[in-house]
């Protein structure tokens, strides 16, 4: 609430520096009017300059755009031919200036793992990738997981699989082997490329033991590739292994592989994502709508210039790191710096020690490792010479102004633009967001759509909202990176998205508009929590509840968070002869862990007799957003419950937690 009202009340403006507008893509709040016009005015015009001054086409396309929300079916560049993986490679290799400049420095989290990857090297190890692929049968069309740390051999196999048409569907390295098995068997994944494990936080994390359990059951996986992060000797379970280091010991693959020429509307990966209801869906996107959108955005957003040094904190797992440390940069042929590590170890001043050292110039993360590391004090981004930044960005959920301002003024120095990015998995790539030399910023608002963005804000009834009025955000008109769909299941992608306000795109987001325009998102609206920026469904976790032998029931909401944005709570009914106690809560917590993985740990459990429900049976989710925040007193009508006083024994529950 707190919260709510600070940002109700958020009046500052940061105008964009004056140092660095000369050189911008975009530099003046005019400049941005009328290119939004224009791209409003003719979509087709705009899209089409901006996908042929981004992309390198092996043919153009028949049409530019056509979508319809109603059916739904949206198209880009119809009839175009390209390759992500050419694109983002081997027509680099033709400018001097680009071929033998960093494509991608590693720091692993031991210090002295530092890997430096340039145009040249890139292309062939993601040919001699895009080989070995082959060579183990696959082809176009097939889908290929990753379950893979932060290494740059993550983001060879993605162009790898995209130089040959294969989809990738990339699995975040914290999901559990019950997460991975079920999205693995939902794409149909023919191959599943890994790693032994990760250094996290001065530990070794093991992939490989969650890999070969999840495959255990999948008999759509022929093989698994396993790329050997420890250097240790490696024994693999299952015989459908094959270690990495063995196959190109024993056979030489070549640093050429051609290249397929792919339709625009080819699948270029698989992404899952979750939503209100249980299970996680495959959202994917295709080659040409995606490649133009996340060049477009990367360009203009963070408006990169050959010099940069471009770091997005993200993880490859998520369309972050998808979108702004693959796709995006490599497109433009930028340097991107990749890091393994957390921001905390081996002290809170890590990150900020990383900026000095590799002189980063443009710094993308998320509100929550702001909010993390603002509490640890000023004094860490103080030690370090942080003058290379130049553009700061957060993306994920709602940023607090307060960690906005710290940002701003610790490791911005006063001086710097924060792009505020707003979008989502589905999106591919920022929907609304500052261009740093161009749009005042106000703390806590990811200001204006970009060009050829049409977001408004709906009442429930459809009608729009007026100025500052909460609503669903909504938008009108389609643009190139928008998902095509959910993997198998075109249905749910038409209901989740384009039936609840026909003829827009929902998201899924609240929000409002202020009297400048300026756009203030408020989370989502769904049954969706955002944990750390994570997106996790509560219906997803309340079904693992209920997957244990001692769980009747599960109500599942999200709690505000100073770090994490929201925690997990859940109020749990436990079945006849089972009793609550610690030790059960442990169980539980460790359960979650293995069904969905560390990202979806509970943060509260409380144990009730009874879950507040309706005469008709429907669980009162807004009294248990309330009570689970420590709002006990404005719980709105409750006479509507079949047993009201199971509120009563509610609140005394959280009491005795808190
Ligand atoms: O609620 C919004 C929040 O994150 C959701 C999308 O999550 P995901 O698909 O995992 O993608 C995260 C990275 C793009 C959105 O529906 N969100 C994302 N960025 C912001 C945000 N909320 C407020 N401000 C943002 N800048």
């Amino acid at each position: 609430m707190a919260e709510i009202e600070a940002l109700l009340k958020e009046e500052r403006i940061f105008y964009p520096p004056q140092e660095g507008k000369d050189q911008a893509y975009i530099n003046s709040r005019y400049q941005y009017d009328q290119i939004y016009d224009y791209s409003l005015r003719d979509p087709d015009g705009f899209w089409s300059e901006r996908a042929k001054e981004l992309i390198t086409w092996f043919k153009y396309w028949d049409r530019t755009c056509y979508w319809d929300f109603h059916k739904p079916e949206i198209r880009f560049f119809e009839g175009g031919k390209l390759n992500a993986s050419y694109n983002c490679l081997d027509r680099h290799l033709f400018n001097p200036d680009v071929k033998n400049k960093a494509a991608i420095i590693w720091q692993g989290e031991p210090d002295q793992d530092v890997r430096v990857y340039t145009y040249q090297m890139l292309h062939d190890e993601v040919c001699r990738f895009a080989n070995i692929l082959k060579f183990l049968g696959v082809k176009k069309g097939d889908r290929v997981a990753i379950y893979m740390p932060m290494m740059p051999e993550a983001v060879a196999a993605m162009l790898a699989c995209a130089r040959i048409g294969a989809i990738h569907s990339v699995v975040f390295g914290g999901f559990s082997a019950e997460a991975l098995k079920s999205r693995i068997l939902d794409a149909g994944a023919k191959l599943l490329i890994t790693a032994d494990g990760t250094y996290r936080g001065g530990r070794r994390i093991n992939l490989l033991h969650n890999a070969e359990t999840a495959i255990a059951d999948c008999e759509c996986v022929e093989k698994y590739l396993v790329i050997n992060r420890f250097g240790d000797a490696l024994t693999l379970s299952d015989e459908r292994g094959i270690l990495f280091d063995d196959l190109i010991k024993n056979k030489d693959f070549a640093k050429y592989c051609p290249y397929e020429e792919m339709d625009a509307e080819d699948i270029l990966f698989i992404l899952y994502t979750s939503g209100s209801t249980g299970k996680p869906k495959g959202i994917f996107h295709t080659t040409g709508g995606y490649l133009v959108y996340t060049a477009h955005t990367t360009q203009w957003v963070f408006d990169v210039r050959p010099e940069d040094i471009f770091w997005c904190t993200a993880d490859i797992g998520w369309i972050t790191g998808h979108s702004y440390i693959v796709y995006g940069p490599l497109a433009l042929g930028a340097t991107v710096f990749m890091y393994e590590g957390v921001p905390t170890y081996p002290d809170p001043g890590r990150w900020w020690e990383l900026v000095d050292r590799y002189k980063v110039t443009i710094f993308y993360t998320a509100p929550t490792v702001i909010r993390a590391l603002m509490r640890e004090g000023e004094e860490w981004p103080a030690k370090y010479d942080l003058s290379t930044l130049r553009v700061l960005g957060t993306v994920g959920e709602p940023i607090n102004p307060e960690a906005w301002i710290w940002y701003h003024k610790n490791v911005g120095k006063g001086r710097i633009p924060i792009v505020d990015t707003w979008w989502q998995t589905e999106t591919g790539g920022h929907l609304i967001s500052p261009l740093p030399y161009a749009i005042p910023q106000k703390p806590g608002s990811a200001t204006l759509p970009l060009p050829g963005i049409e977001a408004v804000i709906l009442r429930a009834d459809g009608t729009p909202a007026d100025v500052n009025e909460g609503g669903h955000l909504c938008i009108k008109r389609a643009w190139p990176g928008m998902a095509r769909g959910v993997w198998g299941d075109p249905e749910r992608f038409k209901e989740i998205y384009f039936s609840r306000f026909p003829g827009y795109y929902l998201t899924g987001d609240g929000a409002r508009v202020d009297e400048d325009g300026y756009f203030w998102i408020m989370g989502r609206l769904d049954d969706v929590i955002n944990v750390s920026g994570h997106r996790i469904g509560t219906m997803e976790l309340e079904s693992a509840f209920v997957a244990h032998a001692a769980v009747a029931e599960a109500a599942v909401v999200g709690m505000p968070h100073d770090i994490k944005g929201e925690a997990i709570y859940a109020y749990i009914v436990l079945k006849e002869g089972f009793e609550p106690s610690e030790d059960l809560k442990k169980k539980l917590v460790q359960h979650i862990r293995k069904e969905i993985g560390p990202v979806a740990t509970p943060d509260v459990i409380q144990f009730v007799s009874g879950l507040p429900k309706t005469r008709s049976g429907k669980i009162m989710r807004r009294i248990l957003r309330k009570v689970a925040a420590g709002v006990y007193d404005d719980l709105g009508d409750t006479s509507t419950l079949a047993d009201p006083s199971v509120v009563e024994e509610i609140i005394q529950g959280r009491k005795e937690i808190f």
